[in-house]
């Protein structure tokens, strides 16, 4: 059993939960109240973030003092990106140099890490290699430490978003067939191709659920708070309030969607013998009603599921449906 627990400070939400294999020991959901990342807060709602958390984690019943927490993908360059094949020296000034040129920070104010996903076993030509490239803004690795010392916690691991994605849901995919993630959170939205255990591509939409709720704020003349619950309350639904909902959403929604397909065409591009036929929705946007009728219609021919993480879990009953907002800090505490 591992001796920490997954901690995911989404912009609304903060999801914590320990497990054990197929057993959820210790689960919590709590609000944010400063509605932002923590790279956005100011140092006075970082302190008092310290509080929320501390309680959270009092209320959760979670007895351990280590954690495993993730960074927004927001606030972290993240990209799998293709080399020539070159020797592993030359891969590393490669790097350095494709994040000079996409990083704004100099090199002194980030922490790189890279992996090799492929490598290409004979050379034919137009063979690339394909890395998998992280840089963190050490301003920000830094707060995540400084406010677990400040709870009382030891951060054993900070990392992105997409490892404990891929943690959580490529176990049970194929290479063959990968599938796309969709991570629909409230700031923004990732979307991910991965196989078993393997991340093809993903990137990251700075759209998502607060932007739908803005969409409704301003085609009906709402306050934010009454808007987020018409989106609650009528999703996509084209039968109700005369279809309105549908017009005012398909701005943002289709944004994303034209993303995906990007990414898609792009793997069908690389991998012609493949075919990605699935669709996993996860994070408190992919409740939407009518997403997945519209993200279906959108896609033609790509099967849409509800990414449940404790579909095969033992978890607390009124936990049971936040299986689609839990599979990122589940997979931190894997
Ligand atoms: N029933 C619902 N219908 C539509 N949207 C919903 C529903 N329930 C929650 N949401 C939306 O889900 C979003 C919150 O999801 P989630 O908890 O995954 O985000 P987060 O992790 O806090 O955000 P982020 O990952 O972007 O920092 C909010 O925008 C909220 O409005
Ligand atoms: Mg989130």
């Amino acid at each position: 059993m591992p001796a920490y627990f997954g901690l995911d400070i989404g912009s609304t939400s903060v999801k914590l939960i320990q497990t054990d294999g197929n057993r959820v020991k210790a689960i919590g959901i709590g609000t944010n109240p400063f509605g932002k990342p923590i790279s956005a807060m100011t140092n006075a709602e970082k302190i008092s973030m310290t509080d929320v958390l501390r309680t959270l984690i009092k209320e959760s019943g979670i007895r351990l003092d280590k954690a495993v927490a993730s960074i927004s993908e927001s606030s972290v360059f993240s990209r799998v990106l293709k080399f020539p094949v070159m020797s592993t020296p030359e891969l590393s000034t490669a790097i350095k140099w494709e994040l000079d040129q996409s990083v704004p920070f100099p090199p002194s104010e980030i922490e790189t890490s890279w992996s090799v996903l492929e490598r290409p076993e004979k050379f034919e030509g137009n063979e690339k290699i394909s890395v998998y490239v992280v840089a963190v803004p050490t301003k920000i690795s830094e707060t995540y430490v400084q406010m677990c010392e400040l709870i009382g916690i030891e951060l054993v691991r900070l990392e992105n978003e997409i490892p404990a994605l891929n943690r959580t849901f490529g176990p049970v995919l194929s290479n063959e067939k990968p599938a796309a993630v969709l991570d629909w959170g409230a700031s923004g939205t990732n979307i991910v191709i991965s196989g078993k255990n393997k991340l093809f591509s993903n990137f990251y939409v700075p759209v998502g659920g607060f932007a739908l709720t803005k969409l409704i704020a301003d085609a009906f003349g709402l306050p934010l708070d009454q808007a987020e619950s018409y989106k609650r309350t009528y999703g996509l639904a084209k039968d109700q309030l005369e279809g309105k909902m549908v017009v005012a959403l398909k701005p943002v929604i289709d944004n994303v969607v034209g993303e995906l397909r990007k990414l898609l065409i792009a793997f069908k591009d690389e991998y012609q013998d493949n075919s990605i036929n699935k669709l996993i929705l996860t994070g408190g946007g992919s409740y939407l009603i009518g997403l997945i009728p519209y993200l279906t219609d959108a896609l033609g021919g790509v099967e849409v599921v509800m990414g449940d993480t404790f579909a095969s879990m033992a978890v607390e009953a009124k936990y049971k449906s936040l299986g689609p907002v839990f599979p990122i800090a589940n997979g931190l505490s894997q």
